[in-house]
């Protein structure tokens, strides 16, 4: 039986996490869990999973947690330190990266230095420092299983062949829900506007991420680092019924794709019981879905994200790590409504543009472009 650390237990992906370890019992035990500032929910969790350990990030929530707590027995700790101390605790062997943001980095390293199998869906540090991680992963014998749904995809159809067949990935994308608007209706959306995902149901800042297509640009990165493919080959197609995952092509030119509902249990449930596949009672994807599957190219100047991740990726250096952070600082301003959604591009255009790229030696090197990136959106919004 597998024991499980699962960062960022009450959030969307660690929600569904969780209803996978429900849907296949005795295949997982859940030795931690963590939470950002959701007291209440992962009281609840604590209850029905019965972890040995659990750790919340915001400190002031600590007295707030106990006070839930109704006959839990297990450890109850508080802060950042916390969450890494449960990621590389020996007594998990499988750990899920389920923080949203760049908040997610340390605790994910913590783990791969600890040689544990870790399903990330965490993107934002993958983008941020891929191969810091990889190497890290590499050094301890850890596995990095892709969680996010497009990288599961390409992670199953690249079975089909060896690394060296494979000659292009494509990642698909919902298109969002300003698919089909006008930049005058972008320049007036509003938050409620930009979080009516149309096909997947997920945390606000990937929701904000599918509206400006920068989900999509962070995914190009994180598919470079994950899978070792060249910039030049990955593309990115929308395609509105989210059913085809990615696709990839190989040298003979055979395309070999994934399908399989909008729902994250799939992706999620294939990162836990590789390199098996189990009967987790998962919705199957009904073949009338399939009558109409539409691709199309996207719209690069209304939704510029796609040029800034080429441009970052061929930057290189720290030039991802600051891409994510511009984007991570300008998505809060706008769910706080400080600035609008239109504004999301300028900003993080503007802050990749004026960065200095360094080498990305060290974490330190990439928090520090982190840091510096977040302070000059905020200085220029
Ligand atoms: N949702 C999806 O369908 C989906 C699909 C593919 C990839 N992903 C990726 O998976 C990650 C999680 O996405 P999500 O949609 O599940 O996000 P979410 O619903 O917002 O959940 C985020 C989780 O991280 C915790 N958290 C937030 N800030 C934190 C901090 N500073 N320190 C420690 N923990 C913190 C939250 O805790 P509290 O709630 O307690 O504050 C929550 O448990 C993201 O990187 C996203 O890009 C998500």
């Amino acid at each position: 039986m597998k024991a499980l650390c699962v960062l960022g237990s009450t959030g969307s992906i660690g929600v569904s996490t969780l209803d996978v370890v429900r849907r296949l019992p005795g295949k997982f035990r859940v030795h931690s869990l963590t939470a950002g500032s959701n007291a209440q929910k992962l009281a609840e969790q604590a209850a029905e999973f019965k972890p040995a350990r659990i750790a919340i990030s915001e400190k002031e929530k600590y007295a707030e947690l106990k006070s839930q707590l109704n006959g839990y027995r297990g450890e109850v700790l508080a802060g950042d330190d916390a969450l890494c101390a449960l990621a590389e605790d020996a007594a998990s062997d499988y750990v899920v990266s389920a923080i949203v943001g760049a908040a997610g980095l340390l605790p994910t390293l913590a783990a791969l230095k600890k040689g544990k199998q870790v399903g990330i869906a965490n993107k934002e540090p993958l983008v941020m420092c891929g191969p810091l991680m990889i190497a890290a992963a590499e050094k301890a014998g850890s596995t990095i299983l892709p969680i996010d749904s497009e990288h599961s995809a390409v992670f199953q159809s690249a079975r089909a062949g060896n690394h060296g067949e494979v000659r292009k990935i494509v990642l698909t994308a919902s298109g969002g829900p300003f698919r089909k608007a006008t930049k005058e209706m972008m320049a007036k959306a509003t938050k409620a506007d930009a979080l009516k995902h149309p096909t997947w149901s997920m945390g606000a800042k990937i929701t904000i991420d599918s509206a400006t297509l920068m989900n999509k640009a962070l995914e190009i990165i994180e598919a470079h680092f994950l899978f070792g493919v060249p910039y030049e080959g990955i593309q990115v197609w929308v395609h509105p019924q989210s059913i085809v995952h990615a696709l990839v092509e190989f040298t003979d030119g055979s395309v070999v794709a994934q399908l399989g509902l909008p729902d994250m249990r799939l992706p999620i449930q294939y990162a836990l019981t590789y390199p098996e596949r189990l009967d987790g009672g998962l919705p199957v994807l009904p073949i009338e879905k399939m009558a109409a599957l539409n691709f199309e190219e996207p719209d690069r100047e209304r939704f510029p994200s796609l040029d800034f991740s080429y441009e970052a990726g061929r930057k290189g250096g720290t030039a991802p790590a600051v891409l994510n952070a511009a984007n991570e600082e300008a998505v809060r301003l706008f769910l706080e409504g400080t600035v609008p959604f239109i504004r999301i591009f300028d900003l993080v255009g503007k802050t990749l543009s004026a960065h200095q790229v360094k080498p990305m030696d060290d974490v330190p090197t990439v928090l520090e472009a982190d840091r510096w990136a977040r302070d000059y959106v905020k200085r220029n919004a």
